[in-house]
């Protein structure tokens, strides 16, 4: 890791998070971790590639650091105090977008401090990359928690080719219109050139949303937005707008390498050991967050050892609950009630040899991860509601032993691509549970008639797809920017 001195770039990624998190243990040795989520993974190499800068949050409270370089990318580091965590991060993006935009599967609360200090910091994130970008430089806004940046960009910089992504769902008008501050997170992001959505159906939603409470005119993946008085198509005076989906994806031929590996490959099977070699190895990794649908997962679970039709002989279900958002209320409830969940299972089913449940509160290496995919038999994504859901894609790209069954949620963006899943609506409890019995009884050629179809999807559309054909999409089929830095 290198200090560096203040460049200016063509490309900037903008996201909350850097993709590191600044980690100080008790004996003063200081760390960067990879930073949790789907949005590391998905830019990571991009980054690596095109020697853009990083525009982000380190991860820790009130603390300042000077731009500098990690692991081939520069990283632009945004301070936050602990009143911006608390209102910004856990604030209105954690507790008023993230379940508003995800079909109020928790109830969102709707707070002006919190408003006012997600205005504040998305000033600080644009002051910060309009800092750092080159003159015509490509920006690269992501996610929910920055949807105020690329109208603050355009306004501190009209010479911006500006860029916004969009990492999880957009939700049904209806949904939307609660938010108190509609209009002015619209108009943010309408400041954009071309604004990503991971879904067609989300992409749809946000163009109803502008047209009803903008009325702007729309055509297809085209808004037409106003930039004088006058109307729109007589005097010429507005924007071209695209808002489309462009479903991200994963560096899978990385994966596939990683599984190929013999040393990860003997962990697999060692993993299989330690469990007591069942006949059916089921797996679960998500953050530990109610829209990933754990809960639903465990009772169908639950119910298949009760009724008999699973026994703790012949199955075990290893599930990944990764820390998150652990100041957020409604996640130390999910915490309880998982816990409480896998607590009673555990105690009713496991025997002395046999655990019903494999539980893990805890984030792994991407190496240990690896190892549990090419372990696991039955893959379970039972999410409620989820952007695209990368550990879908994960799984597919590691089994190049053409083998293993996913059962995926038609909720999450994935199932949009991965039709050759087992597809569920885990809010079916008893679907859910003839879906799991169907995919540990698979026989072997269909596995791998299935396994093969999503692999060839999952390699098709990979991580470096996705970002050119954004990148495509907003440099107007111009020649996708380098991104080295300009001093
Ligand atoms: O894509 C959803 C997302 O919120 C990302 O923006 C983020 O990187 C990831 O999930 C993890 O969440 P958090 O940054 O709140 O820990």
């Amino acid at each position: 890791m290198t200090s560096s001195a203040e460049p200016t770039y063509t490309l900037v990624v903008v996201s909350n998070r850097l993709p590191v998190d600044y980690d100080e243990a008790a004996d003063g040795a200081v760390t960067w971790r990879t930073s949790p989520g789907g949005l590391v993974t998905a830019l990571e190499p991009l980054m690596r590639s095109s020697h853009g800068a990083w525009v982000g949050w380190p991860g820790v409270a009130d603390r300042d650091f000077e731009p500098f370089e990690n692991d081939g990318i520069s990283l632009v580091p945004v301070r936050l105090n602990e009143t911006d965590i608390e209102d910004y991060y856990e604030g209105f993006s954690n507790d008023t977008l993230w379940p508003l935009y995800h079909d109020v599967i928790a109830p969102p609360s709707f707070h002006r401090e919190t408003w006012d200090a997600y205005v504040r910091v998305n000033r600080r994130f644009a002051a910060a990359a309009a800092a750092v970008a080159a003159p015509g430089a490509t920006v690269w806004v992501h996610d929910y928690q920055l949807q105020l940046v690329p109208r603050m960009l355009r306004e501190a910089r009209p010479d911006l080719v500006i860029g916004f992504f969009n990492h999880i769902p957009f939700p049904p008008y209806g949904i939307y219109a609660q938010l108190p501050w509609r209009k002015q997170i619209l108009h943010g992001l309408l400041g954009a050139d071309v604004i990503g959505f991971q879904r067609v159906a989300d992409a749809g939603n946000f163009t109803q949303a502008v047209r009803r409470l903008f009325g702007y005119p729309t055509r297809g993946v085209v808004i037409d937005v106003p930039t004088g008085d006058g109307p729109i198509g007589q005097t010429g005076d507005s924007r071209r707008v695209i808002a489309k989906h462009f479903p991200i994806s994963i560096d899978a031929a990385s994966y596939e390498e990683l599984a190929r590996r013999p040393d990860i490959q003997a962990r697999a099977r060692q993993i299989r050991e330690d469990l007591g070699n069942p006949k059916t190895l089921m797996l679960g990794v998500d953050r530990l967050d109610y829209t990933k649908g754990i809960g639903h997962r465990l009772k169908a679970f639950g119910e298949l050892l009760a009724d008999g039709r699973l026994s703790v002989e012949d199955v075990t279900l290893v599930q990944v609950a990764s820390p998150s958002r652990e100041r957020v209320s409604t996640y130390m409830a999910l915490r309880d009630e998982i816990e409480l969940a896998v607590g009673r299972l555990n105690g009713d089913f496991s025997t002395i040899s046999h655990t019903a449940i494999s539980y893990h509160h805890h984030s792994y290496p991407r190496e240990e991860m690896v190892a549990m995919y090419l372990a696991a038999d039955v893959m379970l994504v039972t999410a409620l509601r989820d952007g695209m859901n990368l550990v879908a894609k994960e799984y597919v790209a590691v089994r190049f032993d053409v083998d293993g069954v996913l059962v995926l949620s038609e909720f999450a963006g994935a199932a949009d691509e991965l039709k050759q899943a087992i597809l569920i609506n885990p809010h079916d409890i008893d679907g859910t549970k003839d879906a799991i019995v169907r995919a540990v009884e698979m026989p072997k050629r269909e596995r791998t008639r299935r396994m093969r179809s999503l692999r060839r999807k999952v390699a098709e559309n990979d991580v470096a797809a996705w970002s050119a054909s954004f990148l495509r999409a907003l440099t107007g089929g111009a020649a996708v920017p380098a991104g080295i830095p300009d001093d």
